[in-house]
């Protein structure tokens, strides 16, 4: 195994080693603190909350259309200048979670929901804000209203007794932040690409960029993270994303439109990168379609 230790945590690197790494029986996702959370446990309950989580998921695939409309119309209302992040990725990403969950999604929601992964204790730092903002979350999500979608099916398999009260609260937070975040990152990064590159396929353009740089497991020897960069950007094994083909087709749709829409050329404005070690994104980027200065 390609391995290096980084503030005390094993990184492995190489994809032959990351690849027998998520799958390796070894390496396990739970920390040990007893989360309800899909990502952060193994075993049956790990599988039990992913095939409701993977049901929900099932229900964008293919996209329906008003989802479709809503990501045109985003586009198709981008002025001569825009944010990459502000105007395209976040109304694009905003719409998809809004439809995963079966809720409307307001600023402050995904305010809160950014702010998860900007303070997320990924590498065992002290700051807890990403975890007050997403406990906010969850009770205000265990107090929305919900139309048919993810939500009322996640209080659907909770009355079935598929979900303890604890799983309930937390996975709806836990999914909106794993289908938000990413294809936020993601949307803005293939956006600048192709604002910069020219056209390229959506798979090339999520390989190139991971938006999710690494994973953590935990072993005999403590925590490690294994690296995505080389060629894994929905991940492997057990935790793999269950959400790509969603993520995929969000960027098709989204990335096309943008594509069209830069077709006559643009140039590229201030850029602002973002700076959490795991999620790779861009906290601004500037675009101004050609002629229009
Ligand atoms: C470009 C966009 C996306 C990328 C790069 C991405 C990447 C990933 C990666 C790497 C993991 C594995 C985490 C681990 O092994 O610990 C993951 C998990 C997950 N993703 Fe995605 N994702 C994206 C979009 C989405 C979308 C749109 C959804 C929902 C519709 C989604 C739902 C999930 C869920 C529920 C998990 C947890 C699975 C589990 O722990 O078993 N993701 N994602």
């Amino acid at each position: 195994m390609d391995e290096f230790e980084l503030h005390g945590i094993g990184v492995v690197t190489g994809r032959e080693a990351c690849v027998h790494a998520l799958r390796s029986p070894d390496l396990t996702s739970d920390p040990g603190a007893g989360s309800p959370s899909v990502l952060l446990r193994d075993g049956d309950g790990h599988t039990r909350v992913r095939g409701v989580l993977r049901e929900i998921i099932a229900g964008l695939e293919p996209l329906p259309d008003p989802v479709l409309a809503t990501i045109e119309a985003v586009v198709g209302g981008l002025g001569p200048a825009f944010d990459l992040v502000r105007d395209f990725a976040r109304p694009v990403a905003g719409a998809v979670t809004s439809a995963v969950l079966g809720v409307p999604l307001d600023d402050v929601f995904l305010d809160h929901l950014e702010r998860t992964t900007a303070n997320l204790d990924v590498f065992g730092g002290a700051d807890r804000a990403g975890q007050t903002s997403a406990f906010r979350l969850a009770v205000q999500l265990s107090r929305t209203a919900a139309g048919p979608g993810g939500l009322t099916a996640l209080r659907t398999a909770h009355a079935a007794g598929r979900l303890d009260d604890d799983e309930l609260m937390l996975n709806p937070v836990v999914l909106a932040h794993a289908a938000y975040e990413n294809s936020l990152n993601f949307l803005a990064c293939a956006g600048l690409e192709l604002a910069t590159s020219g056209p390229r396929s959506v798979r090339e353009l999520v390989t190139s960029i991971c938006p999710a740089r690494y994973v953590l497991r935990f072993g005999a020897g403590g925590p490690v993270a294994v690296s995505l960069t080389d060629g894994l950007p929905f991940g492997l094994g057990r935790h793999a994303c269950p959400g790509s083909g969603v993520a995929l087709a969000e960027g098709e749709v989204a990335l096309t439109a943008l594509a069209k829409l830069l077709d006559g050329g643009c140039e590229v404005g201030e850029v602002v990168w973002k700076s959490h070690p795991v999620f790779h994104g861009l906290a601004k980027a500037v675009v101004t379609r050609s002629g229009n200065r």
